[in-house]
């Protein structure tokens, strides 16, 4: 039997990387996917890849009337939101002494401030449907404790952890289950820009740290998108109902708490 049958799911950055993998596998399971991304024309090419399914959404998380048409658009198309996973955000990388305010405003704009207003728009349309939601948010093992290069991004995924917590406390009464996910490091687009920043400051040949922190993980290698989506269709899942407020680690063994 499918999972997600006739779920309608809005996720946001998936016109590549995770997103995008979670968006396959929800569609597996019977869902209804928005691929919902600021890069339109990327997202119209993935969606075309996904089949019926799915369908392009331009998003920009930092905007607010993006983020309400966003959801206005699954509405007009489907009738409903079921799911959103808020999975867009963007990383940087600087020692302490170089960190700009660009930097720092553009991460927690759309890193912190795009996960809680999307999940606040979401959370509207859900409790005025009446029957309850699931809602992803997408953290990371770096939310988990501080990096010595990357202390913006870190801070953005523990306000994410946190934010998970609140929203969790506070939507269950709607019967609204609000968990995140924390991946350790995954191989794809993502890593590669990690990598060269890497390159750059730690004074590494190109590939070299995405070598070396997939042989770090307890598990032997960097995760692919696909390890997580497990994750990603139990916490959408009527099997997680009694799951409220909880961030899981899917990172090989990297974290334990
Ligand atoms: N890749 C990893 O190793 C890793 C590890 C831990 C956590 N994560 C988290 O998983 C999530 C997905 O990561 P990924 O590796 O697939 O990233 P990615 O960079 O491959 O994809 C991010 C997507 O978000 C979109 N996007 C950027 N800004 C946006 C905006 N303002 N509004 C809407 N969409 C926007 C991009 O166009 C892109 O399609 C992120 O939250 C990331 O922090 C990733």
């Amino acid at each position: 039997m499918k999972r997600l049958e006739g779920k309608s799911t809005l996720i946001t950055g998936s016109a590549r990387g995770i997103g995008k993998a979670f968006a396959q596998a929800y569609i597996r399971e019977g869902a209804n996917v928005a691929i919902a991304d600021i890069n339109l024309e990327r997202a119209q090419a993935t969606a075309a890849e996904l089949g019926s399914q799915a369908y392009a959404v331009e998003m920009d998380v930092t905007n607010q009337a993006s983020i309400d048409a966003a959801i206005a658009a699954v509405v007009a198309k489907v009738g409903k939101l079921d799911i959103l996973i808020n999975n867009a955000a963007l990383f940087d990388l600087a020692p302490i002494t170089d960190i700009t305010r660009d930097s720092y405003e553009r991460l927690f704009s759309i890193n912190v401030a795009g996960t809680l207003f999307t999940l606040q728009a979401a959370a509207r349309q859900m409790v005025a449907q009446g029957h309850g939601g699931k809602i992803i948010n997408m953290a990371s093992q770096a939310g988990r404790r501080g990096e010595s290069l990357v202390a913006v991004y870190c801070a953005t995924k523990a306000a994410v952890i946190s934010l998970t917590q609140s929203a969790g406390l506070n939507l269950i009464k709607h019967g609204i289950n609000v968990n995140a996910i924390a991946p350790g490091v995954v191989d794809g687009e993502h890593w590669d820009g990690v990598d060269a920043l890497f390159a750059k400051y730690e004074s590494r040949p190109l590939g070299e740290k995405k070598k070396l922190v997939g042989e770090e993980v307890p598990f032997g290698r960097m995760a692919t998108a696909d390890d997580l989506a497990g994750m990603a269709i139990f916490l959408a899942s009527s099997e997680s109902e009694y799951i409220v407020a909880q961030t899981y680690n899917v990172d090989g063994g990297n974290w334990l708490s």
